[in-house]
């Protein structure tokens, strides 16, 4: 079988048999199966789920990281291969990032006698809920490693392209909750209550002006609010109403400020009303800072083998890779898929023919990357 084949058929495996966030056990056991196979080191972590491998001799360490999980979408892209666990999905391409990564662990088995150091490759489970990161870096993956380089691919890219960008890549993703306690009422009889619904409203608005009031138009944010509940009937005004949602900020400061608005508008709304209103704030995935030189080396050695290259727009969207990114500088970087449905869709299909491209392109990546000071 040719390597490619070989990656495509693991991809097509791991597609067929996708498992969620922090249940990766038996894509768990196929890798690691897969690299013992190929005369990889495991190194014996303590993981609920997930694979760390490491191949060459030598202080030096560059990590590769793939993510291995799945999401909770029925898929419809109606692929020979589809997921056969009904209800769980690779909808945004993680057997993918998976394959290729393998691919890259076969072709530096290959060149093991000449690498300048060790090259350490996780399978990193629990992306989708942003725990995964955090877990492989206590069992001790990120130790004597000097620099990390991980890939997503990017739908609305075709194949054979390649993006990154130095400095804030993905967002920060934040997310709050905003209990509004009126004071319930007739509804015909609104003045002897404190309507929780109509503050509820201002206070979607008011919020709306973070970003177009409060924050530089040249800096990113996004102030979004998705579910707002209260009240179970037409002629009775309720006591309480419930409002949930995320922010997305590039930049720390920027994110401290739009959460002390919010709590600030919260509060002044509130006192105005002659209600109260609770703020519970979450902190989610950090920003994803690529190091500066490590995102123009791996930019030029795309070029260099032949991806046509551009640089990233900045990403809304959270990436658990970023967790690396605080502890060891490295970059991560976008190959095109060229799927007609983007990600986290049920009809997402990802082109596989970026696979063998990006395999060979990271191994390389890594191999020279040890050659670095
Ligand atoms: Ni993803």
């Amino acid at each position: 079988m040719t390597f490619k084949q070989q990656l495509i058929d693991w991809r097509r495996e791991l597609h067929q048999n996708p498992e969620l966030s922090g249940q990766e056990v038996a894509t768990t056991t196929r890798i690691r199966h897969w690299l013992e196979s190929a005369g990889l080191r495991l190194l014996p972590y303590s993981l609920a789920t997930g694979v760390v491998a490491e191949v060459g001799h030598g202080d030096k360490v560059i990590a590769l990281r793939a993510d291995i999980d799945a999401l909770p979408i029925h898929e419809t892209s109606g692929v020979a291969f589809s997921s056969r666990n009904d209800g769980v999905m690779h909808a945004c391409g993680h057997d993918v990032h998976s394959s290729v990564i393998l691919g890259a662990a076969l072709l530096l088995k290959e060149r093991e006698a000449q690498l300048a150091g060790r090259v350490r490759l996780l399978f990193q489970p629990a992306e989708e809920n942003f725990t995964g990161a955090k877990a492989l870096i206590k069992a001790g993956a990120l130790e004597n490693v000097s620099a990390i380089f991980g890939m997503h691919n990017e739908p609305g890219l075709p194949v054979g392209t390649f993006a990154t960008r130095g400095g804030a890549f993905y967002a920060n993703v934040d997310r709050f909750v905003l209990r509004v306690k009126g004071k319930g009422a007739h509804a015909a009889r609104p003045h002897e209550g404190h309507d929780p619904i109509v503050l509820a409203s201002q206070l979607v608005i008011a919020l709306q002006t973070i970003a177009s009031r409060d924050i530089d138009t040249l800096d990113s944010v996004v102030v979004s609010v998705t579910r707002i509940q209260g009240g179970n009937t037409w002629n009775v005004l309720p006591e309480n109403v419930e409002l949930e949602g995320t922010v997305r900020t590039h930049r720390a400061d920027i994110q401290k400020q739009v959460e002390k608005r919010i709590r600030e508008i919260a509060t002044g709304l509130a006192s105005a009303f002659g209600a109260q209103i609770e703020v519970e704030w979450f902190n989610g995935p950090v920003t994803l800072i690529n190091d500066e030189q490590w995102a123009a080396f791996a930019m030029q050695l795309a070029q260099s083998v032949g991806y046509q290259t551009q640089t990233s727009q900045l990403h809304m969207g959270g990436e658990d890779f970023a967790v690396y990114l605080q502890t060891i500088p490295g970059a991560f970087v976008s190959i095109g898929s060229a799927s007609p449905y983007g990600l986290h869709h049920s009809a997402f299909n990802p082109d596989e023919a970026l696979i063998e491209d990006a395999a060979r392109y990271f191994a390389t990546l890594a191999e020279q990357a040890l050659l670095k000071n």
